[in-house]
């Protein structure tokens, strides 16, 4: 055997066995659409993960996608892969509704599963895809991208280690003239990504949810969504969605005791820019107790690595499949974002009243 062959062989050895049992995860990618095509490319970029299977019920987007894939099977029927046994897991980017379904089928199947946000359009159907997981003990992932985004990792850790004082509110704004969906409003299809990240920060789920909206371009179906989410400790956070709005932006704003933070998704080079603003109570000052001041101080811009948020998710479902270690954005998570979703939803209907998260199951 020569040199390089053996040093070959020593770092395939090195390298984990995971549950399935393979050096490499063998995944089907189901549903390459607008969004479906990304993640089918990250998955084909990732690290000990090869594209078995690209699976779409529509012939053209099959066609197109599989295409850039030659060593990948091309099918119409998620069953095809679901019956191989060598396929270990399923990436799901169909549309919503289909979520929860596919999920489970693949689950019994004996697949992992990453399944795109929200993991389900109800909190009973979360809670059977979470626990069909359980039963059968396979990896259940969801697609909570901003979970992996570098720039939400940093904010994370400045509330937690910095110095930017206890998290008094949030409010984030997802707008865009984009995609208008036929089957969810823009609470739905928007808003997954900014209430998993205010749980995030927040560390917590909130107590409560109330939110308002309107349809103008198909009954029923709500283009823009006001909500506003409060926690049993008194903070909150408020959250606008829509595909309806001249300004394409994407931006949390969290307040704290001492500073101010935004991430702003739309920046290149200034995603996150700390202020050191607040206003201070003058308890401190004895002659004037009730005075508050104002203060302004720098504003401090830090650097964010660069790695593309998708691809991290990507190689952490990979990984913690191979490596049997817990994921981030597991069943559990997917489940209390779903929850937050309902009850946004059934105050929609119910005319923007307050419903308590304990009143969904
Ligand atoms: N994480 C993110 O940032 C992000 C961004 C956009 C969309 N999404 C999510 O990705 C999902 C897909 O969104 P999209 O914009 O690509 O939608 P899309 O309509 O463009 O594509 C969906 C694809 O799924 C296919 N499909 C549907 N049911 C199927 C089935 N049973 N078997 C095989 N193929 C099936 C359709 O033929 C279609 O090609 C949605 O759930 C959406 O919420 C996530």
């Amino acid at each position: 055997m020569s040199r390089t062959a053996t040093r070959k062989q020593t770092k395939e050895q090195a390298r984990p066995i995971g549950a399935a049992g393979k050096r490499d995860l063998r995944l089907c990618a189901v549903g390459v659409g607008n969004w479906g095509r990304h993640v089918l490319s990250a998955f084909a970029r990732t690290p000990n993960c090869q594209v078995a299977y690209v699976c779409d019920a529509d012939a053209t987007a099959l066609t197109r996608e599989a295409g850039r894939f030659p060593g990948a099977r091309q099918t119409a029927r998620i069953d095809d892969a679901l019956n191989d046994p060598e396929v270990d897991a399923v990436s799901i980017a169909t549309d919503a509704m289909t979520h929860a379904r596919l999920a489970i089928a693949a689950l019994r199947a004996g697949k992992h599963v990453f399944v795109e946000k929200p993991l389900a359009m109800s909190a009973a159907d979360a809670r059977a895809v979470l626990e069909t997981a359980r039963s059968v003990g396979r990896k259940l992932m969801v697609g909570h991208l901003l979970e992996y985004h570098p720039a939400v990792a940093a904010v994370e850790r400045l509330l937690r280690h910095g110095d930017a004082g206890e998290l008094y509110y949030a409010y984030t704004q997802r707008i865009n003239l984009g995609v208008v969906r036929k089957d969810e409003n823009a609470w739905w299809s928007l808003a997954s990504h900014d209430v998993a990240v205010i749980c995030r920060l927040f560390g917590a789920e909130p107590e409560s949810v109330s939110a308002a909206g309107q349809s103008f371009l198909q009954a029923g179906i709500e283009d823009v969504v006001f909500a506003t989410l409060k926690f049993g400790d008194g903070r909150m956070a408020h959250v606008h969605v829509s595909w309806l709005d001249p300004h394409k932006v994407r931006k949390v704003t969290l307040v704290g005791a001492r500073k101010m933070i935004t991430f702003d998704d739309m920046s290149a080079n200034e995603k996150v820019r700390v202020y050191d603003k607040g206003a201070d109570r003058g308890e401190h000052v004895t002659e004037f107790p009730d005075v508050i001041t104002l203060r302004t101080g720098d504003i401090v811009i830090p650097k964010i690595a660069g790695d593309e948020p998708l691809l991290v998710e990507c190689r952490h479902f990979v990984e913690s499949v191979l490596a049997e270690t817990p994921v981030l954005t597991d069943g559990e998570n997917g489940l209390r974002v779903v929850r937050v979703l309902e009850a946004g939803q059934r105050s929609l209907r119910g005319g923007g009243g307050l419903v308590k998260l304990r009143e969904i199951e």
